[in-house]
C-alpha cells in the first residue's frame, strides 16, 4: 500500500509538503519504497509534519495527537511506569530519527544507481560523482558502463609472453608527429611490446627522439636515409622503390644483430610486425599475432581498391589463395599490415630481406615472405580471416597555403 501511494505521488508530481495521514506515511514507507529519486525532500518534509505539526495527524492506534503530545505523555508516564517503559519511549523517539538520518546519509553517499542497477559495481564506486550526476536526472537514467582502471601504460612486462617487435618506418612531414602520437597511443595498451622506429633521415631527428622519450614505450630508434635515386620523384612515386623498404630492412638487420647469437632463448620468443604509422590498429590484432608460429595472416581494410583484401581460407583452416582484384596470382598478395612473422624464423633465415631493386609494384611483401614460408605454412588469424582488425587509413595532407613562402607561424613551434 505504501509503495503504491509513493509511486502515485511520484507520478503526479505532487508538492513535496503534501499531507497524508501518518498511517500511510509512517516511517516504514521510506523503507518499503526503497530509495526512489526525489525521496529525500519528501522524507524531510514528512519529518517536519510528523514532529512539529500538532494538529494534523492521526496515530495508527489512537485519536488525534501530535508527537509532542506523545512525548509529554510518555514523560508523564515515565515517572509512574517501570523503567522498561522509559526505554520504549526513548526508542520511539530515537528510532525514527535514526532511520531518517541513515536513509538521508546513504542517499548522499551511495547514490541510487549503485544499489538499484549496478550491483556488480558495488564495492568499487571510486567514480561516485558519475552516479550522482545520473541520479540528479531522476528517471531518465542511463546506465554507466565502467571498466577496471588501468594503472599503467604500457601494461607491466610479463616474462613468458612473446615480445611483439613492431617495426615502423617514418619520414618527416607536417603530420608526422600526429601520426606517431596516434600510433603510440595504440601501442601503449599492448603488453610486451618493443617499438622499432626507423626514420628516413641522415640522422635521428630531435622531434622523433623527444617524442619517443616521452611516450613511455619500450623502443629502439634507428635511422637510414633512402638513397637519393630511390626517392620519390616530384609528385609521382617511383613504383620500383616502395617507401620504407630500406628502413624495414635495417630493422630486420638490427633484430638479427642484437638477438641472434648472444641472447637467451626467452628473448628470442617474439613476433615481428611491420606497422606503418598511418594505419589504424585494433588492440585485438596484437593479441592475435602474438601466437604466430611461422607467419600469420589476416585481412586488411581499404587496400587494393576494395573495402578489404583477405587471404582465402578453406574448410580446413588453411590459406589457399588471395581475395584481391589486383594481381591475385602474386605468391603473397597481401598488404604489409596483413602479416606477422615469428622472430625465430627471421633469425634462422638471415638472408631474408625485402628486395630493393627489380620488384614490381605489389610484390614487396612477397619478396620477403617467399624467403621464409610457403602458402601452406600461413596461419590465418582474426577468426579465419573473417574479422577486420586493421585499416589502411590515410591522413589527409593538411592545407598550409596561408603559411606563404616565409612561413606565417613560428617555425620553432613543433607540430
Ligand atoms: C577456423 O577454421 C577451422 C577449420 O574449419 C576451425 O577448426 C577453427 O575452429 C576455426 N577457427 C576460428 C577461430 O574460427
Amino acid at each position: 500500500m505504501f509503495e503504491n501511494l509513493f509511486e502515485q505521488l511520484d507520478k503526479e508530481h505532487m508538492p513535496v509538503n503534501v499531507r497524508a495521514p501518518v498511517e500511510e506515511r509512517g516511517p516504514h514507507a521510506s523503507v518499503i519504497k526503497g530509495l526512489a529519486p526525489g525521496m529525500r525532500p519528501r522524507l524531510l518534509s514528512w519529518a517536519g509534519d510528523f514532529f512539529f505539526n500538532r494538529d494534523v495527524t492521526e496515530q495508527p492506534h489512537g485519536g488525534p495527537r501530535s508527537i509532542q503530545d506523545h512525548v509529554t505523555e510518555t514523560k508523564r508516564a515515565a515517572s509512574e511506569m517501570p523503567k522498561r517503559r522509559d526505554i520504549v519511549a526513548v526508542v520511539l523517539i530515537v528510532l525514527p530519527w535514526t532511520l531518517l538520518i541513515t536513509v538521508w546519509h546513504q542517499n548522499a553517499v551511495t547514490p541510487l544507481l549503485s544499489t538499484r542497477k549496478n550491483n556488480r559495481l558495488s564495492g568499487r564506486s571510486r567514480n561516485s560523482f558519475i552516479y550522482k550526476e545520473c541520479s540528479s536526472h531522476g528517471r531518465g537514467i542511463v546506465e554507466v558502463v565502467r571498466t577496471e582502471y588501468v594503472y599503467s601504460r604500457p601494461p607491466p612486462w610479463s616474462d613468458g609472453l612473446p615480445t611483439l617487435h613492431v617495426v615502423t618506418p617514418t619520414y618527416s612531414r607536417p603530420v608526422q608527429k600526429a601520426e606517431l602520437t596516434r600510433l603510440a597511443n595504440t601501442l601503449l595498451h599492448v603488453p610486451n611490446l618493443h617499438w622499432i622506429l626507423v626514420e628516413d633521415t641522415p640522422k635521428r631527428s630531435k622531434l622523433v627522439s623527444h617524442f619517443l622519450q616521452e611516450t613511455g614505450l619500450n623502443y629502439t630508434h634507428l635511422n637510414v636515409e633512402t638513397p637519393r635515386n630511390y626517392k620519390v620523384r616530384g609528385e609521382t612515386r617511383d613504383p620500383r622503390i616502395p617507401r620504407g623498404t630500406i628502413q624495414r630492412n635495417l630493422a630486420l638487420r638490427w633484430l638479427r644483430d642484437t638477438l641472434n647469437s648472444s641472447s637467451s632463448s626467452s628473448s628470442q620468443l617474439g613476433v615481428v610486425y611491420f606497422a606503418d604509422d598511418d594505419n589504424t590498429y585494433s588492440l585485438e590484432l596484437f593479441e592475435e599475432m602474438r601466437s604466430t608460429q611461422k607467419v600469420s595472416v589476416w585481412p586488411v581494410a581499404f587496400v587494393g581498391g576494395l573495402r578489404y583484401e583477405s587471404p582465402k581460407v578453406n574448410n580446413l583452416g588453411k590459406v589457399f589463395g588471395w581475395k584481391t582484384v589486383f594481381d591475385p596470382h602474386r605468391p603473397f598478395a597481401i598488404d604489409m599490415a596483413g602479416f606477422a612473422i615469428n622472430l625465430r624464423l627471421i633469425l634462422s633465415k638471415p638472408q631474408a630481406y625485402f628486395k630493393l631493386r627489380g620488384v614490381k609494384g605489389g610484390y614487396q611483401e612477397s619478396s620477403l615472405l617467399k624467403e621464409l614460408v610457403t602458402l601452406g605454412d600461413l596461419e590465418p588469424k582474426a577468426a579465419n580471416c573473417t574479422k577486420i582488425l586493421v585499416w589502411h587509413t590515410r591522413t589527409e595532407r593538411p592545407v598550409l597555403v596561408n603559411e606563404g613562402k616565409k612561413g606565417f607561424t613560428d617555425v620553432n613551434v613543433e607540430i
